[in-house]
């Protein structure tokens, strides 16, 4: 449904991206995944037909976006990183003003906007005013314009950033709903939301894709173990061995000693939870508990997992842009 095809985009000397391919089928929902600066906004802009590339091209439903732009931005629901601020607009106001916009008239705009407002669960607001409603309420009102004209495509460009925990879930769910139905693009800088939401991730960083994986893939190479920082006040020289006795713990790798003790990396199997077993281990051994904290790996751990050699990317892994698809119309 989407392919990019070796895009690329230089502002003066700076590349913004380079190189960049990946492929999206019918209903499926790909994260797109990297750390601010890394050309989300610049791909996205690019594929929305919002700005033009210096290399490569896409093809969505088999239109190439430089060639077709129009039957391109027919397909395309956007939502963009920072919507437009709203003006003094009703809900069903705006989305009618956008409804005509996208080419729709007459009896078309009223089903598309009953449409959207129960996709989005806006109904009880459509006689509210945009500036007064929550962010998550605008969020929705975001994606709720960008699904009005009922495009086969969505991309959303960060589309929880800004939100609270309950707003996040809430767009999460909105979002998994439309899947299936819309193939879809989102990008974010969150790991887990990329893990939680999408069944494919692309992963991009300084402009350049890194690695294209399933969800369960990318979990499971960059998460095989649980890791523990375990900080003792008198470790012994048999410390490291007593607690590779504990049930799960696979590995324990100890820090230098300083000042205060010493810090131990305590690995264990996936879903095994040995907090408990090492706190009392540490009691019992008199060595005085410092810290105990849980390792999450972050967005540059994950990066550097994948761009070292050693623990890096397996080629079969990443994929190459699909072959070109007939024309959906
Ligand atoms: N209008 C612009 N002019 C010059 N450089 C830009 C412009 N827009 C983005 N960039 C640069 O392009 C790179 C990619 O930016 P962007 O696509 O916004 O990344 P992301 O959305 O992943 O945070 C960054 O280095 C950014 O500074
Ligand atoms: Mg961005």
């Amino acid at each position: 449904m989407i392919e990019a095809i070796g895009l690329g985009k230089r502002y003066g000397p700076h590349v913004a991206i380079e190189d960049v391919s990946f492929a999206v089928q019918k209903g499926e929902v790909l994260a797109f995944l990297g750390p601010n600066g890394a050309g989300k906004t610049t791909t996205m802009r690019i594929l929305t037909g919002f700005m033009s590339a210096t290399a490569g091209t896409a093809r969505i439903a088999g239109f190439d976006i430089f060639d077709h732009p129009m039957e391109v931005k027919r397909r395309i629901g956007y939502l963009a990183e920072n919507p437009p601020l709203y003006r003094e607009m009703t809900v069903a106001e705006y989305l009618t003003f956008v409804a005509k916009i996208k080419g729709l008239s007459g009896r078309q705009v009223t089903v598309a906007l009953g449409d959207v407002l129960e996709k989005c669960a806006l109904g009880h607001v459509a006689k509210r005013l945009i500036p007064n409603l929550s962010r998550g309420y605008k969020q929705r009102v975001g994606l709720a314009q960008a699904l009005v004209h009922n495009p086969e495509v969505l991309i959303l460009d960060e589309p929880t950033t800004g939100l609270d925990p309950q707003q996040i879930i809430e767009i999460r769910q909105l979002i998994t709903s439309l899947a299936g139905g819309h193939t879809i693009i989102l990008s974010t800088h969150i790991l887990p939301e990329a893990t939680a939401i999408c069944q494919r991730v692309v992963i991009i960083n300084k402009g350049r894709v890194v690695a294209v994986d399933s969800q369960e893939h990318l979990s499971a190479r960059v998460r095989q173990t649980e890791q523990i920082s375990l900080g003792v006040r008198r470790p012994q020289p048999d410390t490291v061995s007593i607690l590779n006795t504990l049930t799960g713990v696979c590995r324990v790798t100890p820090k230098p000693m300083d000042d205060n003790g010493q810090v131990f990396i305590v690995e264990s199997e996936l879903g095994q939870d040995i907090r408990e077993a090492l706190s009392e281990t540490v009691y019992k051994n008199g060595w005085g508990l410092l810290e105990m904290r849980a390792i999450t790996l972050s967005l540059e751990d994950v990066f550097l997992h994948l761009t070292m050699q050693e623990t890096g990317l397996d080629p079969a892994h990443v994929e190459t842009p699909e072959p070109t698809e007939t024309p959906l119309a």
